[in-house]
């Protein structure tokens, strides 16, 4: 069984996502913010240190949402970030954002979708996702596509939360998961459901050596696991 944010409604996972990121789009920064205490700005920051080293010119953001990983790309010097998202209303607030930062000439912001990317084969010197993998409906499409469009030798980078083993941060985590953060969601956002199905998909994700051996199994090399806070997140880093 998929995990959905909306159980009661018929359409697939896919259908669900988007509506659920354009019902949340307006309040999506601040609670990601809040509710990662802030630091979601450092994971970011982290794989982008690690995507400077190979110097990509041409960088595509998958579910880049809000944008705020396509920004963070720039410190990787590159001469241009394409950001895709199947969510109209997280890539306005996105386009808002890099208009006011003056941006435009060096990120573009699509609709697309990653399980059928519109882009030609070995097209990308770098490809990157944060917190986007979990939500695909078909995991193994998407990060296939995502193959596909990548260089031969190109990089993949992407973060997305896992879960702590040890204790008590494991025991805290869930605590935090399960109880304070659907409620704080579910005020702020005045969505009923995206700030339970965040716990629910983050539990029902492969993540560590599962997630590496999808990777392996769709045509990636040099596939890593670099945990990050306790394990609360991590980043997969592989070539093609
Ligand atoms: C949690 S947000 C992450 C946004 C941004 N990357 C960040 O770090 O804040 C997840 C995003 O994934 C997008 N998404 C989900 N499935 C997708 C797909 N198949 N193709 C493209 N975007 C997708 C959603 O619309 C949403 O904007």
């Amino acid at each position: 069984m998929k995990v959905v944010p909306y159980k009661d409604q018929q359409e697939g996972k896919k259908a669900q996502v988007r509506d659920m990121f354009n019902n949340i789009s307006k309040k999506y920064d601040l609670l990601n913010h809040v509710l990662s205490l802030g630091v979601d700005i450092y994971w970011r920051k982290r794989a982008v240190k690690i995507l400077k080293k190979y110097q990509p010119e041409l960088i595509l953001d998958i579910a880049t949402g809000t944008g705020d990983f396509a920004i963070e790309a720039l410190a990787a010097n590159p001469k241009k970030v394409i950001g895709v998202d199947i969510s109209e209303g997280m890539l306005e607030i996105g386009k808002e954002k890099i208009k006011a930062k003056g941006l435009e000439d060096r990120i573009e912001m699509r609709l697309g979708d990653s399980e059928g990317l519109l882009f030609e084969d070995n097209y990308f010197d770098a490809v990157i996702v944060s917190f986007g993998v979990r939500n695909y409906e078909n995991l193994e499409k998407g990060l296939a596509d995502m193959c596909r469009v990548l260089k031969p030798g190109g990089r993949l980078v992407i973060i997305e939360f896992s879960k702590p083993k040890i204790f008590p941060f494991k025991q805290i985590y869930n605590a935090y998961f399960r109880f304070v953060l659907p409620a704080v969601g579910r005020v702020i956002s005045k969505d009923q459901s995206a700030y339970t199905y965040l716990p629910e998909s983050v539990n029902a994700f492969p993540d560590g050596e599962k997630f590496t051996k999808i990777l392996d199994k769709v045509g990636y090399k040099e596939t890593e696991c670099i945990p990050l806070t306790f394990g609360i997140s991590s980043i997969y880093t592989a070539t093609k």
